[in-house]
């Protein structure tokens, strides 16, 4: 067993949260590649990042969306601030939280992982699918330290981070208020916690639900392939009407309602955005109420809950 890489210090065993030590593949190679192990045996591989989970479970369309969407949405990449205005208008955190660690669950492309590293934090990221990598690519040599993981195997000391942050994600897990339960418990006392999830009236207004039951089974290449081609030949005979035209048609349709983006990068975000509404394997709306009675339950004070960008925005401390 090598010394344990400045890089891993602050994973822990999933299965029993034990500390882990450390053997490389390649003894006096350059490169991280190797195992983990804790003390009772389990075992966890680190190729390019490491690897708590053994695949992308439910969650390989994401895997597919953020390979294809790399850039999409990162603010850097698109001259637009949407990123950072959702995050600061959400989370209510302070621009500047130098010293701080802050938890990063479900990172996708690392849209949120790029504003955190720009407040100076250190940014502790993971993604169950291999959207993780896509995230490592980007901002790893920035300073984000990530890997693939879930929420319901979290390979941290829980009450170890100052923030965690968790946005665009818990409506898509299968037990969303064990998610909610289990990104609390990873904040330390007297932390912060920002979460954010879809809104309810989603299910009643939105035509997508009525239409999942068939996209979500459709092989992911093949409803990608659609969308590519659906989303602009819908906008070719449809004026834009963002967001009423989501009453009758599965179709996001972005062009004109996103300050800061050319009309062709608006084609691409609804493409993406699109295929992002049909695709999941999970899409699991809450209301506002049930969010606060989970907030009180976990007993977090100062809750505040707002309707931000992507439906209920709820930042508490703990
Ligand atoms: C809609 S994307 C949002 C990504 C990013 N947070 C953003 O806002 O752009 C949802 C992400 O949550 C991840 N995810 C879903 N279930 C997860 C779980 N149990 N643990 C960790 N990540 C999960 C998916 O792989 C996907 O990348
Ligand atoms: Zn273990």
């Amino acid at each position: 067993m090598g010394s344990l890489p400045l890089e891993f210090e602050i994973y822990r065993c999933p299965t029993c949260r034990e500390p882990f030590a450390y053997a490389p593949d390649n003894a006096g190679g350059d490169d991280l590649r190797g195992t983990l192990t804790c003390k009772r045996g389990h075992n966890f591989k680190v190729d390019v990042i490491p690897r708590f989970v053994p695949d992308e479970g439910y969650t390989s369309n994401f895997g597919r969306q953020w390979a294809e969407f790399r850039k999409t949405q990162v603010d850097s990449a698109t001259g637009a601030t949407e990123s950072r205005d959702r995050f600061f208008r959400g989370t209510g955190w302070p621009e500047r939280m130098d010293g701080e660690t802050i938890l990063e669950a479900g990172c996708g492309s690392g849209r949120f992982t790029e504003i955190m590293l720009g407040t100076g934090a250190r940014v502790i990221s993971f993604d169950y699918s291999v959207a993780a990598d896509v995230t490592h690519d980007a901002f790893a040599s920035k300073g984000a330290r990530v890997s693939q993981a879930s929420i319901y195997e979290m390979p941290f000391k829980p009450g170890c981070f100052d923030r965690v942050f968790c946005y665009g994600v818990i409506q898509h897990t299968p037990d969303v208020k064990k998610s909610f339960f289990n990104l609390v418990e990873m904040v330390k006392p007297g932390g912060y916690f920002a979460v954010d999830v879809y809104d309810a009236w989603k299910w009643i207004f939105h035509s997508r639900y009525r239409v999942r039951w068939f996209t979500k089974r459709m092989e992911q290449e093949k409803l990608l392939d659609w969308c590519r081609k659906i989303v602009p030949a819908y906008m070719k005979i449809m004026p834009p009407m963002h967001p009423y035209n989501q009453l009758f048609f599965p179709v996001k349709d972005y062009r004109g309602a996103r300050p800061g983006f050319t009309e062709e990068q608006l084609i691409e975000y609804s493409i993406l955005d699109t295929f992002d509404m049909l695709a999941p394997e999970y899409d699991q709306p809450q209301f506002r109420g049930t969010m606060l009675r989970w907030a009180k339950e976990a007993d977090l004070s100062d809750v505040h809950i707002q309707v931000g960008g992507n439906g209920l925005e709820l930042r508490a401390r703990k």
